[in-house]
This record gives structure tokens, C-alpha cells and sequence, in this order.
């Protein structure tokens, strides 16, 4: 392991932006598969694997929604959900705010009650195995219409003092959050926290409309919000937490490659940026690999992965007394990496070296 990674695996972090459904591996779905007797349309995990080359959001919902299915039984979310922790035990994780779909098993005949529970008893037990916390946020599917949402928050009502918020996913472009405005209203008067993705693919108008008329407390991804300066201005006055996902980017070709990732460009910029992994199964990579993928090509400072990592737990929906023990574990740790490190300062850009220009 590079001194980087070993500095960025044992950093402190929180993962904001995790779809859960988005962490079925191939093997793991044709593990669900073979237990609830299904079949599958591919004859190999390489199959399956060889399935994901995305050209943009759409591809990819189109193959994670069929993967979804395998998912029949309690037994399966909490495995899935326990087997997703365990893996970012290993990067350092500390907290996690994850997604799910509850719509996408439903609209199969699934009762809304099999994915709560089977994820509430996997969160549970991460927290009694890994001492990972977390906290479940339900998405609304942004494809579907507002009375689709409204049933599904109705449906949630006997969970709601286990679900911390909701938000909005799904094709982004066509479905402005201006679409959710009530459902959102109604999930607040609830006490629901509220984030919604948008600017992932949706233009700046989007991230305007989450703000006003959502009133979102997050922004998932957020990237195009950076091609209007008012709304880059608004979003760093708010210290409006966006929930960045690199690989997805790269993945789903909102950039080229990760050199030209705006997220470098947000902190510059003063917006409160965070790293994390979206669909890690199908996009590459979990938490750790996402910020040693970034770190490299957009040579951040260790001290700008110490923002990153704090801003992970700021933008929680943590109290502020369990932000604070967090932030003073992450202050603790950069000085212990002082005493053992063999870099010289914690500010060295992680930047490979270039040639200098002639
Ligand atoms: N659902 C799962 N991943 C998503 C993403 N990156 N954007 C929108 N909806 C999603
Ligand atoms: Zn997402």
C-alpha cells in the first residue's frame, strides 16, 4: 500500500450517497437468485460484469433495476446490507446515510415492510460488529409520479420513526424535483430530513428547484451546479453539503476521466464537498477506492482530504455532539499520522509528479 492509501484507509469517514440495491455484486446475485429459484438473464458473473459499460444514467438504471429483483426476503437485505458494511468497515468507515429504493420492490409485489426490516436488522448488527452507525433514507423514484411517492410515504408511516429522510432518484433528466413538491412538503411536516440528486445530469435548474422548492438539507452529486455562478455562490453562503461520487461519474460519463472531476474545483470554490461511492457494485469501487481513485489525478492536498473527510461528518444527519466526537477522532488521527509519517507535511499534494514544462 502506497502512503496515501495507507493515510486515506485510516482516515475517519461517513458515506452520505450509497444506494444499497447499487452494492449487489454479480456473485451476490447469483447467490439471491439460486436461493428464491430464479433466473437469471446471464450465464456468468463475467456476464454480468461484462453488462456494465454505461453511456449514461439511463444504461445503468436499466441493468441496476433488473439486478434489484433477485432481492425477494429479509433475509436478503439484511445480508446484502451487512456484506455492503463489511466492506467499508475496511476503509475506515464510521457512519453511513444509505439510500434505498422501497418503490422498486413494491411495484414487484414485494410488501414495503421485507426491505425496511431486513435493512434496519443489518444496520443493527454492523453497528454491534463493525461500530458503523447509520441511518436509512427512502428515495422516491423520480420516473414514476407524485401520487407513486405519496403511497410509498404513506406505506413508510409505521417505519417513520426509523427512517430519517427521503429523497429523490432515478432519471434525473425530464423529472425536475419541482414534480416532488408536495410529497416533499408532507415528508418535512413529517419531520423527514430531505436530499435529492440533482445536477448529476439535470442542469443547474434542478439544484435551484431542490433548494426552493424541496428544501433539500443535501445535494446528491450536485456537478452541473457549477456551470452557474449565482447558484455556486448560494450553495457556499449555505455550506449546502453535496454528496460527490467520482467513480460514478467517471462510470456514467458525466466526466471523462478523473483528472477533469469538478471536485477538486468545489472545494476551490468553498462548497462543501464529500466523497462517496453511489453504486459501488456496478461503478468500480466502494468508499476507499472512490477517494484513492480522486486523489491522485486531482493531486488534493492531505489537507484537502481532512476537509473532505470532516465535511463527511458535518453534512451527517448526526447530532452535533457525535459530529463533534468524529471531527476530534479525525484531528486525532492526522496527529498521530505526524509522528509516523514519512512524508513531511500534512499539505503534500498527492499529485503525481510531472515533468516540468520546457
Ligand atoms: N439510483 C441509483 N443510483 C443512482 C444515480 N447515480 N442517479 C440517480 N438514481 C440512482
Ligand atoms: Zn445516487
Amino acid at each position: 500500500m502506497t502512503d496515501l492509501s495507507v493515510f486515506i484507509a485510516g482516515l475517519p469517514k461517513a458515506e452520505l450517497h450509497l444506494h444499497i440495491e447499487g452494492s449487489l455484486e454479480p456473485e451476490q446475485m447469483f447467490a439471491f437468485a439460486r436461493r428464491n429459484r430464479l433466473a437469471l438473464p446471464f450465464a456468468s458473473v463475467e456476464d454480468v460484469r461484462a453488462a456494465y459499460a454505461f453511456s449514461n444514467l439511463q444504461d445503468f438504471l436499466d441493468i441496476y433495476y433488473q439486478g434489484a429483483g433477485v432481492l425477494m426476503t429479509e433475509q436478503d437485505f439484511h445480508d446484502l446490507a451487512l456484506a455492503y458494511f463489511r466492506r467499508v468497515a475496511a476503509d475506515g468507515c464510521r457512519h453511513v446515510e444509505l439510500f434505498f429504493d422501497p418503490q422498486t420492490h413494491t411495484d414487484r409485489g414485494l410488501p414495503f415492510r421485507v426491505a425496511v426490516e431486513g435493512l434496519l436488522s443489518g444496520m443493527a448488527e454492523a453497528q454491534r460488529s463493525f461500530g458503523i452507525t447509520s441511518k436509512l433514507i427512502l428515495c422516491f423514484l423520480r420516473h414514476l409520479d407524485e401520487d407513486a411517492a405519496f403511497a410509498t410515504l404513506k406505506a413508510a408511516e409505521p417505519w417513520l420513526d426509523a427512517i430519517t429522510g427521503v429523497g429523490l432518484d432515478s432519471s434525473e433528466l425530464g423529472h425536475p424535483p419541482s414534480k416532488f413538491a408536495r410529497v416533499f412538503k408532507a415528508a418535512g411536516e413529517r419531520g423527514l430530513r430531505r436530499v435529492a440528486h440533482a445536477g448529476e445530469e439535470g442542469p443547474p435548474a434542478y439544484v435551484w428547484e431542490a433548494l426552493d422548492i424541496l428544501k433539500v438539507d443535501r445535494i446528491d452529486h450536485g456537478n452541473r451546479a457549477l456551470e452557474d455562478a449565482a447558484l455556486v455562490k448560494r450553495l457556499a453562503a449555505e455550506g449546502m453539503t453535496l454528496t460527490v461520487c467520482p467513480l460514478s461519474n467517471l462510470k456514467l460519463r458525466v466526466v471523462d476521466d478523473l483528472a477533469a472531476h469538478p471536485l477538486k474545483r468545489m472545494l476551490d470554490l468553498g462548497l462543501k464537498a464529500t466523497v462517496n461511492s453511489d453504486d459501488p457494485a456496478y461503478f468500480g469501487g466502494y468508499l476507499g477506492e472512490n477517494w484513492r481513485a480522486a486523489a491522485p489525478p486531482l493531486g488534493l492536498t492531505r489537507a484537502e482530504l481532512v476537509t473532505l473527510a470532516k465535511n463527511s461528518f458535518t453534512g451527517a444527519f448526526l447530532t452535533p455532539a457525535e459530529a463533534a466526537a468524529h471531527l476530534a477522532a479525525i484531528d486525532a488521527y492526522v496527529i498521530r499520522r505526524r509522528g509516523s509519517s514519512p512524508v513531511p507535511g500534512e499539505g503534500t499534494a498527492t499529485r503525481a509528479a510531472r515533468p516540468a514544462p520546457r
